[in-house]
């Protein structure tokens, strides 16, 4: 579709339960897009998505990778893990819907609000997630100029 124009495309790999440097694939991200000069509304959107898609990689899956693609008119960003996936993708999208564990609310998450922040950052949003298998979600912001 847009594989013909250039692009800058960056992967970060996100280790399952590494807090310590959990958070810096999304500030990395935040840094790059600065410093080409994209638009600040849009690196508050992407840094938002980033951070929670890296968190719920972190906190809820077996690791994974998170990718951005940036073209001139849109920003493509792809979360996908090893597993374990999730039962239920409407109900994880859904405000408040949390399986996280009382060790990690303590540590400030669990609100249930990832996914559902995920989607609102976002001009397209898509998640496929197979149990046993994976989860992948994939975020598109259009950069408008
Ligand atoms: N990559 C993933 N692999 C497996 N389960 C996931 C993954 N991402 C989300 N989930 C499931 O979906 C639920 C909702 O995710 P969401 O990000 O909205 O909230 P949270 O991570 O629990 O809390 P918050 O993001 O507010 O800190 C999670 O509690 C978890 O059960
Ligand atoms: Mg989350």
């Amino acid at each position: 579709m847009k594989n013909n124009k250039p692009s800058i495309k960056q992967t970060f790999d996100i280790s399952a339960g590494n807090f310590s440097v959990a958070g810096s694939a999304s500030s990395r991200i935040k840094n790059m897009l600065k410093r080409i000069g994209i638009d600040d509304k849009i690196i508050r959107r992407v840094a938002v998505a980033t951070y929670e898609a890296e968190m719920n990689i972190a906190i809820h899956s077996h690791g994974g990778t998170l990718c951005i693609e940036i073209f001139p008119d849109v920003i493509i960003i792809v979360a996908k893990d090893k597993g374990p996936g999730i039962k239920n993708v409407a109900l994880a999208m859904e405000e408040g819907y949390s399986t996280a564990t009382d060790e990690i609310r303590a540590m400030g998450f669990g609100a249930g609000m990832g996914l559902p922040n995920m989607k609102k950052c976002s001009d397209e949003f898509d998640i496929q997630s197979t149990l046993g298998v994976g989860t992948r979600v994939e975020m598109k912001m259009y950069n408008k100029e």
